[in-house]
């Protein structure tokens, strides 16, 4: 694949930046973000090198679960602009090569839905066999529970209905029913719809849950992964280059299924639940092996695919793959006090404050996360460093405003503070001590190492395209991989631990390698007879390209 070829999938080689619109920019005063705020924030993401913006869901809806119980597929919350602004803001970030993707949320809607309240007061109605209902608790339905301790039950009675309603989420998230052709149909009407409007694809919530029949009356023959690949084929045949990134948080050998068969034609990608976890364990250990283990769990994907890496995101640290010892080493280091965990499996902090502020440590993370295999995902905030606001309940403490100066609000909003959608971080992390403006006048702040670590990331797709493999490192603490691409080679070298490691890597064919170039990080290094020397510092990275004799260009 020439340089060119790789735009035709733009996702394997660039850095999704995801944002919530009502928490980003607010633009009018209200107290809430917007459109019109974002769009005047675009220049921002395109210094920083952004590639592909993630929206969160910006529907009309109740908010019960901060916008993911949608009320309205087809227009834009009237909080956050309308669809005017919508565009305008689309228009905006594509004149800056900035394309954008949002949540598509199908699962379930609100319970709010016009087509829950049809379905409910009408069960032969044309949105009767909408949702998935039963007369009865099944025996034999789905079990398990996403929220525990806040969700009691996946089935509720429904008193107009007289039956029960299956909700994988909360009670006022009713599940879809994909089994209905109606119910699929409508999901491609949704997806057509923001393609249209300029969108590059959808991050997919829930997708295993989205594409699951257990607890469904009369699935027919409704084969689910059948399903998810004819929505992909939908949208391909819409537009050829948009992209599906789907959350599927399941172990290794499942995850694999939702890329589909050996042409990897259901989701392009999805995030890596399980590597993140790893690279949290390994962070915490000051050890690079459960990240190798995992790496080496994770099955091939196809050419087309990619997986989405991820320090932190919107919802609680995860660390459900973990084993009960390991995620309770996670705990002890980064969230011992129970107020800062989450349904027993997580925790609801960002990275800086786990890891103290620790400068070194928190770019390690960064750097390593934009070095394995895939995509990286940033969760807005991360560049900067911001921190979560406790006091803000559940999931949403990772939500605060943006940091965007030292003025009131952070920047964020003109209303006053008690307006403000959510409450802005406080203490030794508030807009204060860390923000956009102050950082961008400082040369070593986080957010101008962050702009150069995008930079490097997106001008080495040896990293986003080429095969890889792990090298033998003398001390565990330090993660080497090789990556191979198009008659090119990079190596990348990260050092979990806070003491210096000196190493010596055995990196496999070497033929004719003429010498090393540092595309990013400091390190003392050497090519000396097919063997290569790197002295990396306590938390030091170095990713380097190799030079060969015949290079058409010289790196
Ligand atoms: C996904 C989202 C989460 C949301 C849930 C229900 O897990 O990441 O934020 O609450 O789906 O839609």
């Amino acid at each position: 694949m020439s340089i060119a070829r790789t735009s035709d999938v733009w996702w394997k080689n660039t850095v999704f930046y995801c944002l919530d619109v009502e928490t980003f920019q607010d633009g009018d005063g209200d107290g809430v973000g917007d459109f019109q705020g974002l769009t005047q924030r675009i220049d921002y993401l395109a210094g920083l090198g952004v590639g592909c913006i993630w929206l969160m869901p910006f529907h009309p809806s109740p908010n019960r679960d901060d916008g993911y119980d949608i009320t309205d597929y087809y227009t834009v919350d009237p909080r956050l602009g309308d669809l005017g602004d919508f565009v305008e803001f689309i228009r905006t970030a594509r004149d800056r090569g900035i394309r954008v993707i949002a949540d598509l949320v199908v699962n379930h809607t609100s319970e709010e839905h016009p087509w829950f309240q049809a379905s409910r007061e009408d069960p032969d109605g044309p949105f009767g066999d909408f949702y998935v209902w039963r007369a009865e608790k099944p025996e034999d339905g789905p079990t398990g529970l996403i929220f525990p301790g806040v969700q009691e039950e996946i089935w509720t009675r429904d008193e107009v209905r007289g039956q029960y309603y299956l909700h994988r989420f909360y009670r006022h998230q009713p599940d879809l029913n994909v089994a209905t052709p109606k119910v699929r149909h409508e999901i491609e009407k949704i997806v057509g719809f923001w393609l249209e409007l300029g969108l590059s694809g959808f991050r997919v919530d829930a997708v295993n849950f989205l594409i699951e029949v257990d607890g469904i009356e009369e699935p027919g023959d409704l084969d689910p992964h059948g399903f998810l690949g004819n929505l992909r084929a939908f949208l391909n045949r819409r537009d050829g280059q948009a992209v599906m990134l789907g959350e599927v948080n399941l172990e290794p050998e499942d995850v694999r299924r939702f890329f589909g068969d050996e042409d990897g034609d259901e989701l392009h990608m999805c995030l890596n639940f399980n590597l993140n976890q790893a690279v949290g364990l390994g962070l915490v250990r000051h050890d690079a092996e459960p990240i190798r283990r995992c790496l080496e769990a994770l099955l091939p994907l196809p050419p087309d695919n990619q997986w989405g890496n991820f320090v932190r995101n919107h919802d609680e640290w995860s660390l459900d793959k973990l084993s009960e010892s390991e995620r309770q080493e996670v705990f002890d280091a980064f969230g011992p006090d129970p107020a800062m965990q989450l349904y027993g499996r997580g925790l609801r902090r960002r990275l800086p404050t786990m890891m103290d502020g620790d400068q070194g440590w928190i770019r390690l993370a960064y750097a390593l996360t934009f070095g394995l295999p895939g995509a990286p995902v940033l969760f807005y905030g991360e560049e900067i460093g911001m921190a979560e606001n406790l006091e803000i309940p559940g999931r949403l403490s990772v939500r605060a405003p943006m940091q965007w100066s030292s003025g009131p609000n952070g920047g964020f909003s003109t209303a006053e503070p008690d307006q403000l959608r959510r409450p802005v971080v406080q203490g030794a992390f508030g807009p204060d001590e860390v923000n956009v403006a102050d950082q961008q006048q400082d040369e070593q702040s986080l957010l101008n190492w962050m702009e150069r670590l995008i930079r490097a990331r997106k001008a080495t797709p040896e990293i986003g395209h080429g095969d890889w493999r792990p090298l033998e490192t003398a001390t565990t603490a330090v993660l080497a991989l090789r990556y191979d691409w198009e008659g090119r080679t990079v190596l990348v070298v990260h050092n979990l631990a806070a003491e210096p490691a000196a190493l010596q890597l055995e990196p496999g064919d070497t033929s004719g390698w003429e010498g090393l170039s540092r595309i990013f990080g400091e390190a003392e290094y050497r090519l000396d007879a097919g063997r290569v020397t790197v002295d990396l510092q306590g938390f030091g990275s170095c990713w380097l390209r190799v030079r060969c004799a015949n290079d058409t260009i010289r790196w």
